[in-house]
């Protein structure tokens, strides 16, 4: 119930703040609940069967307008989202042939984003697996938007404005292009078409988001030049809150998300199997990575190659494609107990939520690499589902993976894996199609926090305050992983790798 009667907030005569400071008499207590009791179950009877009720007991003189039962359940969590011109989105779908000239992407995209569907496989779902890229999230996350329950027509009763504009889709077609203006040429139209919609001007898109299925770094390009486009450095597109794969721990409004693995339920039956499955599963290496080399020998993965070739307790598997063999890469995460995470040819990787799908403990080797990101999905403390080896440990001082893992006591191993069982729901895809389910997977997470930066900002600016929360720099980290509650950033644990 969303009255609390100890702090009198509603005191009857008064309704001023004098009830707040004088705590009312247990009995006091007791009677109002006992008043407010009945006012709810007449007033919800009333809302129910007419307004006879009401004509005999009125509601409102208990201060009761606003309580929420019987209400309309979407109230604040509302979801404008923007028509776009197909030059922002299909149109770049319709493309997918000059995505790449060795592989065929047009077939990733099917299914919404999820890809081809896999046959049931040993290490698979039975229902429910799909052959899913790293870069689809942009058509996910829209497909999912489409049949939000919570979507509204009216921008002005939206919590929050989606924009469904492909910027990683545009980025793979043009960020290999010399002409800088022809690089930049849709991300500029967009951010222009955005400042000019009547939607924009009332919170100066503050309330406006995107999600961009790469990482921050392709939209970012320096002044001199180099990679990526500008997308995220013009002011339209720096008001917003823009979701990513990885995000930049310098810059203030990217928000990771994570990565889309293999499965995508329809049910809640279908994700609690697969937690008792993974649950069940026997675990015959100590270690495991998924993954191929990268230039240089001196680096974090070549050092894993070199220790998990050595061992008899390490399970390694170099696919060439990962497209090539799901099924055998899910199979060697699940007969794993940890699974290395280092970075490649960027701080993250996709692999890390297929290991969070196989309920395989993940290693990480850099904060980046995970706790920096995704504050919204994974845990603040760390230690309870993941390892941390510093990568400059195992490079530079030849520490022992295996060593390390071995002195976590047996017990502890297995708190960890539960609690990474338990997040599964949390960092899946689930079918956008399905109906009635309860449990909250990625979309929902990141959707609940994006209208909740929202609603702080729009909360302070009520209140006149001055408000900022979009902290760039070198210590923007340290603001996404600010306790509730803390104000200052201060020293930290992983000031020693950033
Ligand atoms: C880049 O392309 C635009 C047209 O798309 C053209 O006007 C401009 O001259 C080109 N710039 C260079 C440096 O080639
Ligand atoms: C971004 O927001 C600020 C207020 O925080 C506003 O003054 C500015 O005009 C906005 N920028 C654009 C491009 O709308
Ligand atoms: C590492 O690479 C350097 C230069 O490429 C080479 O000289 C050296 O032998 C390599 N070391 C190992 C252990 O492979
Ligand atoms: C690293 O340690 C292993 C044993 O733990 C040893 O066999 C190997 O030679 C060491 N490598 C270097 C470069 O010191
Ligand atoms: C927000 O705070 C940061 C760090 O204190 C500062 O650099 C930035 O200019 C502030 N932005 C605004 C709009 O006040």
């Amino acid at each position: 119930m969303e009255m609390d009667a100890a702090n009198g907030k509603h005191s009857v005569g008064g309704g001023s703040g004098v009830g707040s400071l004088l705590r009312p008499p247990r009995i006091f207590c007791i009677t109002l609940l006992s008043i407010v009791f009945w006012a709810v179950i007449i007033y919800f009877v009333s809302t129910m069967q007419g307004n006879m009720a009401s004509l005999l007991f009125k509601p409102s003189a208990f201060s009761l307008p606003s309580f929420r039962f019987g209400r309309d359940r979407c109230v604040g969590r509302y979801i404008y989202m923007y028509d776009l011109p197909p030059r922002f989105n299909a149109d770049l779908v319709r493309r997918c042939r000059q995505f790449s000239v060795t592989d065929d992407i047009c077939k990733l995209m099917v299914n919404d984003g999820f890809g081809a569907e896999l046959p049931p496989g040993d290490s698979l779902p039975e229902k429910g697996a799909y052959d899913t890229d790293q870069y689809m999230l942009e058509l996910i996350y829209h497909a999912r938007m489409k049949r939000y329950e919570c979507l509204t027509a009216d921008p002005s009763t939206a919590a929050a404005v989606y924009v469904p504009f492909y910027a990683g889709f545009d980025a793979s077609l043009n960020l290999w292009k010399s002409n800088l203006t022809d690089r930049d040429a849709l991300s500029r139209d967009m951010a222009d078409w955005l400042v000019r919609r009547p939607e924009w001007p009332s919170m100066w898109g503050h309330d406006h988001f995107l999600v961009a299925g790469r990482a921050t770094w392709d939209f970012i390009r320096s002044k001199d030049g180099g990679w990526g486009n500008p997308l995220m450095t013009y002011p339209a597109i720096r008001n917003m809150t823009v979701l990513t794969i990885e995000a930049s721990p310098w810059q203030g409004n990217d928000f990771a998300v994570p990565f889309a693995s293999h499965f995508h339920p329809s049910s809640d039956a279908d994700v609690l199997r697969w937690q008792d499955r993974m649950r069940q599963q026997e675990r015959r290496s100590l270690w495991g990575f998924a993954g191929g080399p990268r230039p240089g020998n001196t680096t974090v993965r070549a050092q894993i190659i070199e220790q998990c070739g050595k061992s008899s307790s390490c399970a390694m598997f170099g696919a060439k494609s990962y497209h090539s063999s799901p099924d055998q890469i899910m199979g060697l995460l699940e007969s794993a107990e940890f699974c290395v995470e280092p970075c490649g040819d960027s701080f993250t990787r996709k692999s890390t939520f297929d290991a969070i799908l196989a309920g395989c403990i993940p290693v990480f080797f850099h904060p980046i690499s995970a706790y920096t990101q995704y504050t919204w999905h994974l845990p603040r403390d760390y230690r309870s589902y993941s390892v941390f080896i510093p990568q400059i440990d195992v490079a530079k001082r030849n520490v022992s993976i295996e060593e390390e893992l071995r002195k976590i006591p047996p017990t502890k191993v297995a708190q960890m894996r539960e609690e990474v069982i338990r997040l599964i729901p949390r960092v899946m895809y689930r079918e956008p199609m399905a109906k009635g389910l309860v449990f909250k997977d990625a979309f929902d997470v990141a959707v609940a926090a994006v209208i909740d930066r929202v609603a702080k900002r729009r909360r302070a600016t009520a209140e006149g305050r001055e408000y900022n929360d979009s902290f760039d720099g070198y210590f923007s980290w340290k603001y996404d992983l600010l306790e509730p509650g803390q104000k200052d950033i201060g020293p930290h644990e992983f000031d020693p790798y950033m």
